[in-house]
């Protein structure tokens, strides 16, 4: 599936990207930065998964920013969808078949650390898998990647140092995190919420974990750039609502596609 896939895709664009960029809940506007983009819907790919997810476009968009070819997932697949982690990181298998080398993931998730904010934009650092799932699980496939994987520095320090580097042009704050995956689709509970920050988490979200772990089997060089789009339950005396998610999201978008453009460069190198 993965060939046919990629084959699809190279049915329909002769650009050959080096660099991915995955567009979590509401922080779909990088996208728009696409000169000439190619747009795949997920349902024409054979294999690709559906997302059901609401702030999601569902479509692979392969074009240029400023002269560095790019693939953009509008939309990903995760775990509380239902779909395996396989079928989860899918995208990301083929975007690497295809030839890309450097995987970013953007996800919207919440802050457990009490210095962080609504809004604020953080690297991600490391991260906890508390999803009880991984897709490198079963036979190991050697055409991807070895049996076990070194995760010592999953989040690939050099692109973060550029990350931080393009944020300080900017003149924004970017604290970084360690980010816990949890299954969802519930937010956690407040008990859930003091176990993760008893545990070294900063940050909470359902998504990314799957990606890197597969982009790591495959080599990939990852860096993730997660935006608070609530304090994580508990931390206030206030509930938690998707559509506060999705509109903080999209309040942050500016300052992401900002950063991620000032980042290309070092992330084609
Ligand atoms: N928990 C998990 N995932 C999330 C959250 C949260 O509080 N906010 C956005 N995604």
């Amino acid at each position: 599936m993965v060939d046919a896939a990629t084959e699809l895709i190279r049915g329909q664009t002769s650009l050959e990207p080096r660099v991915a960029v995955v567009l979590g809940s509401g922080l779909g506007g990088f996208a728009d930065e696409l000169e000439e983009p190619v747009e795949i819907p997920y349902g024409e790919i054979p294999g690709w998964p559906l997302s059901t997810a609401l702030g999601h476009a569902g479509k692979l968009a392969v074009g240029t920013v400023g002269g560095v070819p790019l693939a953009v997932m509008r939309g990903r697949a995760h775990l509380y969808e239902g779909f395996s982690a396989a079928e989860v990181v899918f995208g990301v298998r083929v975007l690497a078949r295809l030839g890309v080398g450097t995987l970013v993931l953007t996800n919207a998730c919440g802050g457990v650390r009490e210095d962080l904010a609504p809004g604020q934009l953080v690297l991600v650092s490391d991260h906890i898998n508390l999803q009880g799932a991984s897709p490198l699980i079963g036979p190991n496939d050697e055409s991807l990647g070895p049996r076990f994987v070194d995760m010592s520095d999953a989040y690939d320090p050099g692109l973060r140092a550029s990350a931080h580097d393009a944020a300080a042009r900017l003149g924004f704050e970017l604290p970084e995190g360690v980010y816990a995956a949890w299954l969802g689709p519930a937010f956690e509970t407040p008990a859930e919420i003091r176990m993760t920050r008893a545990i070294g988490g900063d940050l909470v979200g359902m998504s990314t974990v799957p990606e890197v772990l597969a982009a790591r089997h495959m080599g990939l060089r990852c860096l993730a750039i997660s935006c608070v789009t609530n304090m994580a339950a508990g931390v206030l005396p206030e509930s938690i609502d998707h559509k506060q998610v999705l509109a903080v999201g999209a309040s942050a978008q500016g300052r992401l596609t900002a950063l991620l453009r000032e980042l290309l460069p070092a992330l084609a190198a």
